[in-house]
């Protein structure tokens, strides 16, 4: 389930961000590449000494954790530290498929917060592939998609402009994409029938059901 969160960042945090993005250190993103990743590859990232991360990385995480689509589809438990990168033109990751431990911390759903607008990058989108077939995402600056990490994905080369991101990634109190999926769609339709409807015994026994598919299926 791809899940799509317009407005994670405000204007003013996204302006922030950029303008901390152009006084920062860089290394070469394939010091962060898994074997395999490494060959195709190609960003700078912002380095992990630079003085500036911890508070960009703290503010990522926390508009994260405060954001109720992203708790209701991701239910995470912990958050890798976000990795901040620019591609400039040419630049490109190919096809691969993310480490599934970081920091210690197993990797269950990855997270793009997109921090340029469309139009000030032409190429550059993130490619996820599936059996169903290949999905572009391009969104707006602010903006973030959530991906299980299972997923082979890449970033189309940028044919001109910059693409600044953030990524990261999360251990889910429930591992199973599949399972998420039941979860997030019995919260979503409990949320729009509680509108309709307000609390009924019919709203009662859909709470009690979606509490104890999660006791059954959380790891904690
Ligand atoms: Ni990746």
């Amino acid at each position: 389930m791809l899940v799509m969160i317009a407005d994670l960042l405000s204007a003013n945090e996204v302006s922030h961000l950029c303008e901390k993005m152009r006084h920062v250190n860089y290394v070469d993103g394939r010091t962060t590449a898994g074997r395999e990743a490494r060959p195709v590859k190609q960003n700078k990232q912002v380095s992990r000494t630079d003085p500036q991360l911890v508070e960009m990385q703290k503010l990522i995480r926390d508009r994260l954790m405060g954001n109720d689509l992203f708790r209701m589809a991701v239910r995470p438990k912990t958050i890798v530290p976000p990795l901040f990168s620019s591609y400039e033109q040419g630049m490109a990751y190919g096809s691969h498929v993310d480490n599934s431990i970081m920091k210690g911390v197993r990797t269950d759903v990855s997270v793009t917060i997109f921090l340029s607008e469309p139009d000030q990058y032409e190429g550059g989108e993130l490619v996820i592939e599936s059996t169903a077939g290949e999905q572009e995402i391009k969104l707006a600056a602010g903006s973030a998609v959530t991906y299980p990490t299972t997923a082979l994905h890449r970033v189309a080369p940028v044919v001109s402009g910059e693409r600044l991101a953030a990524v990261t990634w999360v251990r889910s109190f429930v591992r199973d994409a599949a399972q998420r999926e039941i979860l997030f769609d019995l919260d979503t339709a409990r949320h729009r029938l509680f509108a309709q409807l307000g609390k009924t015994s019919e709203m009662d026994l859909l709470a009690k059901t979606q509490s104890n598919l999660l006791r059954r299926w959380v790891e904690d």
